[in-house]
């Protein structure tokens, strides 16, 4: 049997809130396989930014376990979180996170400095991930000179070109308008389409619908987990039957 490249199994995070405890995460259990595109979407407060932590080998879990690649990531150290980090996922947040001082070529060959990739081959596959997403020719500008959207592909670039097993999106059009927005939503779709996994955390069910397979959260619990294209997917748990739940147009 496949190995699911992402694998929760109970899932629990708890925060301390002076006397009272916040279950940000109640026994989630959930399996992500390789090429899948699945968002995973709720209100705020649902979760969301939890799951994607712990996806992200950012947090751990108060209980459960998480296995990545079939590795537990809970009995890892810290060094070792940082190298499947730096190898397994390509982060993409709302506010891009692009590094002011350097090119936008410098800005894609950072995650290869941390890989250890000699700089020759640095510069060359962060051309081709410039190209990938249609910006190679702007390559000596800077963050600043370019438009949110360009901005937002240039942190695709540089998700991508470690060759990530998961790319982990956040919000990724939290900051742009729906035109540019549904841009990046595409650029996402085709590389899931040339065989990329592809992981979106969203609460709008109009940019979660982008995916093929949706999980939705309600109070740190799995409410929903199948097909996009089944209405059921777009209806919160707390509804009247009848309520569609802000479905898609
Ligand atoms: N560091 C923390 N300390 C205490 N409580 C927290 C912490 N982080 C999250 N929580 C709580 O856990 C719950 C889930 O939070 P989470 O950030 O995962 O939600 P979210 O779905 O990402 O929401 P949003 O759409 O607003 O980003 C919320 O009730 C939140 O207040
Ligand atoms: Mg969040």
């Amino acid at each position: 049997m496949e190995t699911p490249l992402i694998a929760f199994e109970e899932v629990s995070k708890l925060y301390h809130m002076g006397d009272s405890i916040v279950v940000a995460a109640d026994k989630i259990s959930m399996e992500i396989y390789r090429g899948e595109f699945v968002a995973i979407v709720g209100q705020s407060g649902s979760g969301k930014s939890t799951c994607m932590n712990i996806i992200g080998c950012l947090d751990v879990p108060t209980s459960g376990r998480y296995l990545l690649d079939g590795q537990d990531v809970g009995k890892m150290n810290k060094n070792q979180l940082a190298e499947i980090r730096n190898k397994m996922l390509g982060f993409i947040f709302q506010q891009y996170n692009l590094l002011p001082k350097l090119t936008l070529l410098e800005n894609v060959m950072v995650p290869l400095m941390y890989a250890g990739v000699p700089l020759r081959e640095r510069k060359q596959r962060a051309m081709d991930a410039l190209e990938s997403v249609g910006l190679a020719s702007k390559y000596k500008h800077r963050p600043n000179q370019l438009s949110g959207g360009q901005q937002q592909r240039v942190s695709i670039a540089r998700a991508l070109v470690g060759m990530p097993s998961v790319i982990l999106a956040d919000e990724p059009t939290g900051a742009l308008d729906s035109k540019t927005g549904r841009e990046v939503l595409n650029i996402l779709q085709g590389l899931n389409q040339q065989g990329n996994t592809v992981v979106l955390i969203t609460h709008d069910n109009s940019i979660a619908a982008t995916a093929k397979r949706i999980i939705r959260l309600e109070d740190g619990r799995v409410i929903y987990d199948g097909p996009s294209d089944d209405p059921k997917a777009f209806v919160r748990g707390g509804m009247a039957a009848g309520e569609t739940g802000g479905a898609p147009a």
